[in-house]
């Protein structure tokens, strides 16, 4: 989705501001744009608006023009409006008093354009730019600095009132020695700092300036300036707590890899460390859960549900405890009867708003609720009764990584949690879980070189299947989802025994399949379907586990993995593929960081 950045202080606004857009440019790169009000008392406001990328921007636009020491900054997603430069924010009312940056969706936007607001010229096709012209109407004259204060705050109250849908926003007027922010349904954080702050979408934003961080509620609007910040919540003032984010600058830096996709699959490993020593202690798996689940639902979208689909199996073959799976965007609009099940939002940011809507259904409905999520203080967590961490660690990439192994790891976790077995058994699967992160480092050290000639011999595809049977077929549809999102072959993810109910007719010498081939109870029925794949012309390339020279029989080309009990296979096997997903689009050129059309969090329905 779009990121935004506020900055209120003594230093000059541009240079933090472009430094603060390029760290959360993950966020949507279809256009941006700046503003910096002058310190003059009339606040001119001196804007930029651009379709090139952030670092363009920054070579481009002279500091010297652009000097002040309040401003705001946006990097779009494009919902409402093709990416243009009418339509890059900061918007503005007809006089150009008002300026808004705004993440989210106004869904009334045309119908206040037309109503309340149709004497006012519209110059773009964004739903953001009522919220200036509204903002504007609601303001009433004042000469004082203080009374002024008050007004701006008000309107943009009185506008918010009249929206409907979600909204992170910060809104600057000419003049105004501060910022005002608000939220509903869209993420939104102040970085507090000495004598400035920093307002924005998301916590990397800041990083490099301040980790004192403070994490807005729903429905909260805040006047933030530079020796100030002042929170209320329903007409009455708030305090919210300052947090300190255990996250450094490095870790929003790519370390010397080309991409942060490429730096993030190398900590995979530390991902899942970090995991299980958040939870592992003397007396056993601590995940600070009072769980006694007889029935789970996870309710997840993208990668993560497909964490969760593997997360099913797992729980299921450890605890026997019964998982269903849905994904959240179908599941909030579905007639799903929810009864005593614990429901368990799994996403990795906190911020997704399908997700985020899935949460609010099931506590509606009384069910216990869990986030399982990367992000302290996201939403989710907010929104749920109690919070599970995964420690992937802060992730950049589009594309998710890491973020998806930390939470297999946390579904092994939970399923021996759930499973209540004696000492000494928990003891030996807990040794089990310990090999984990060597099983990715062997994956990463030995077999690197090789997934990059096959991704060399897959680039030329335009098409691929990937096919997995049991818990490898949640990493079978990772997979696929992975190569279409970064190097745009169009990848399907199937069932190994499904490809012939149907797909079977797509089958060429020119569709190669990536078939995940464990040696667990049903490799022979996956060899059968990669007999009858190669029959029909198409290329197979295996991921098999060292060892298995039976497989090369049957196959083209090998991707190796280390040898594993299959409940763990999933591991090693998702390194591979992320792996050949990565050097695959490295091989056809794409923007690996920033695929086109994405945004890491989506918080829009
Ligand atoms: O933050 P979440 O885990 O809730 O995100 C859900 C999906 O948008 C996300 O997993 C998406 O599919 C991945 N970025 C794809 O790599």
């Amino acid at each position: 989705m779009c990121g935004i950045i506020g900055y209120v202080g003594e230093r000059e606004a541009l240079p933090i501001i472009l430094d603060s857009l390029q760290r959360i440019e993950y966020r949507g790169y279809d256009s941006c744009g700046i503003l910096v009000q002058d310190n003059s008392a009339d606040g001119k406001f001196q804007v930029h608006k651009s379709l090139k990328s952030i670092a363009q921007l920054k070579n481009n636009l002279a500091e010297s023009e652009y000097t002040g020491t309040i401003g705001v900054g946006h990097t779009r997603w494009a919902t409402h409006g093709v990416p243009a430069r009418r339509n890059a924010h900061p918007h503005f009312d007809c006089e150009g008093e008002i300026a808004v940056v705004h993440n989210g969706i106004i869904e009334n936007f045309q119908a206040l354009k037309e109503g309340p607001l149709s004497n006012c010229r519209f110059k773009s096709d964004t739903d953001t730019e009522v919220i200036a012209h509204l903002t504007k109407k609601k303001m009433i004259k004042t000469d004082s600095l203080e009374g002024f204060e008050l007004q701006l705050k008000e309107a943009v109250k009185a506008c918010l009132s009249e929206l409907m849908g979600s909204y992170a926003i910060i809104v600057t007027a000419k003049g105004f020695d501060g910022l005002v922010a608000a939220r509903q349904d869209s993420p939104l954080i102040i970085g507090v700092g000495d004598r400035e702050n920093f307002i924005a979408s998301d916590v990397p934003a800041v990083l490099e300036q301040t980790n004192r961080i403070i994490y807005l509620e729903e429905g909260d609007i805040a006047v933030v300036k530079k020796d100030s910040i002042y929170i209320e919540n329903n007409d009455s003032e708030v305090k919210r707590n300052e947090r300190l984010i255990p996250w450094t600058t490095e870790d929003a830096e790519k370390g010397g890899y080309e991409h942060f996709m490429l730096k993030e699959i190398h900590e995979e490993p530390k991902a899942i460390i970090d995991t299980l020593r958040g939870y592992l202690s003397e007396e056993g798996i601590c995940l600070g859960l009072e769980c006694d689940a007889r029935r789970i639902l996870m309710v997840a979208c993208g990668t993560s549900y497909y964490a969760a689909l593997c997360g099913k199996y797992m729980i299921e073959h450890l605890a026997k405890v019964p998982v269903q799976v849905e994904l959240a965007s179908e599941f909030n609009y579905s007639d799903f009867v929810l009864d005593d099940m614990m429901v368990m939002a799994i996403t990795q940011s906190g911020e997704t708003a399908d997700t985020l809507m899935a949460l609010k259904k099931a506590k509606r409905f009384g069910c216990k609720t869990v986030a399982i999520t990367n992000v302290v203080g996201s939403t989710a967590t907010r929104i749920a009764d109690d919070a599970i961490y995964i420690r992937a660690g802060l992730e950049i990439g589009v594309a998710a990584t890491k973020s998806f192994i930390a939470q297999l790891v946390i579904f092994y976790l939970l399923g021996l949690f759930l499973a209540k077995m004696p000492k000494h058994r928990l003891e030996e699967r807990i040794s089990d879980l310990e090999l984990m992160p060597l099983l990715a480092q062997v994956v990463l050290d030995e077999e690197g070189e090789n997934i990059q000639k096959q991704a060399g011999y897959l680039s030329n595809y335009a098409n691929a299947f990937f096919v997995g049977r049991g818990v490898n077929l949640p990493i079978a549809l990772e997979g696929a989802l992975k190569l279409k999102e970064i190097s745009y072959i169009h990848a399907e993810g199937y069932a190994a025994g499904e490809l012939k109910h149907g797909p079977f007719a797509l089958l060429t010498e020119d569709t190669p399949v990536i078939a995940i081939m464990t040696p667990d109870s049903t490799y022979d029925k996956t060899v059968g379907n990669v007999k009858e794949i190669k029959a029909r012309g198409a290329p197979v390339i295996a991921i098999a586990e060292q060892g298995d020279e039976e497989v090369e029989k049957y196959v083209d080309r090998v991707i190796r993995v280390p040898k594993t009990g299959a409940i763990f296979s999933p591991i090693a096997n998702t390194v591979a593929l992320h792996l050949l997903a990565y050097w695959t689009a490295k091989e056809r050129g794409c923007e690996i960081d920033k695929p086109r059309n994405l945004a890491k969090s989506v918080t829009v329905e």
